[in-house]
């Protein structure tokens, strides 16, 4: 297993996958596992996540995720983990109206570290993506009209395992510690 943060500083996005590898449905189990077990506000768990890894369905996923020139890459990518939203409990709602927040944007944020954390610990590479043709991604994945997708994350190997230096604002612009 893995340093944590060793992992942290491991992954990043991906943008030129291996078209060659195919992802290893255990793999993906495990990992959305791991998205099940993350936390959200009073346990409301408002997600469903659908996993396409198949010859004929992925290759109209990537097509679906290319908007604005973006995301062209994922056209060499074999799998993609698709986000969409689900109704939170009243507990989580009442308590999002009392502050003002919509709590399940914070949880699926948090499956999603799970994921791209988990599949890099499974030497997996990622690539969130919330650019895309939201009503083509429902067609495909025969996701209800009304529903949302929030984010689409890409997976599979990459072709090189070279590290990018992490380009960050520093912790002096965004820590404050009051100790
Ligand atoms: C909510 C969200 C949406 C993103 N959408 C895209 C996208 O549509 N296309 C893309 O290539 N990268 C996308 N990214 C990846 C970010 O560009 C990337 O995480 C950031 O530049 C930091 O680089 P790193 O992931 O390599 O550390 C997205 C990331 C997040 C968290």
């Amino acid at each position: 297993m893995s340093d944590f943060f060793d992992l942290v500083k491991k992954r990043q996005s991906c943008r030129d996958y291996d078209e060659q590898r195919a992802v290893e449905r255990e793999k993906l189990e495990k990992i959305i596992n791991a998205a099940l077990l993350s936390p959200s506000a009073c346990n409301s768990q408002p997600w469903h996540f659908t996993v396409v890894n198949s010859k004929e369905k992925s290759p109209l996923i990537a097509a679906a995720v290319q908007k604005l020139g973006l995301n062209k890459f994922s056209s060499s990518c074999p799998a993609f983990i698709v986000i969409s939203e689900e109704s939170a409990n009243i507990t989580s709602i009442a308590g999002g109206k009392i502050r003002d927040q919509k709590f399940a944007a914070n949880d699926i944020g948090i499956a999603t570290a799970h994921i791209v954390l988990g599949a890099c610990e499974l030497g997996l590479s990622t690539c969130i993506m919330g650019m895309f043709h939201e009503e083509k991604v429902k067609e495909i994945c025969a996701i209800p009209k009304k529903k949302r997708v929030r984010l689409i994350i890409a997976v599979g190997y990459a072709k090189s395992d070279q590290l990018r230096e992490k380009k960050r604002k520093s912790a002096d612009q965004t820590v404050t510690y009051l100790v």
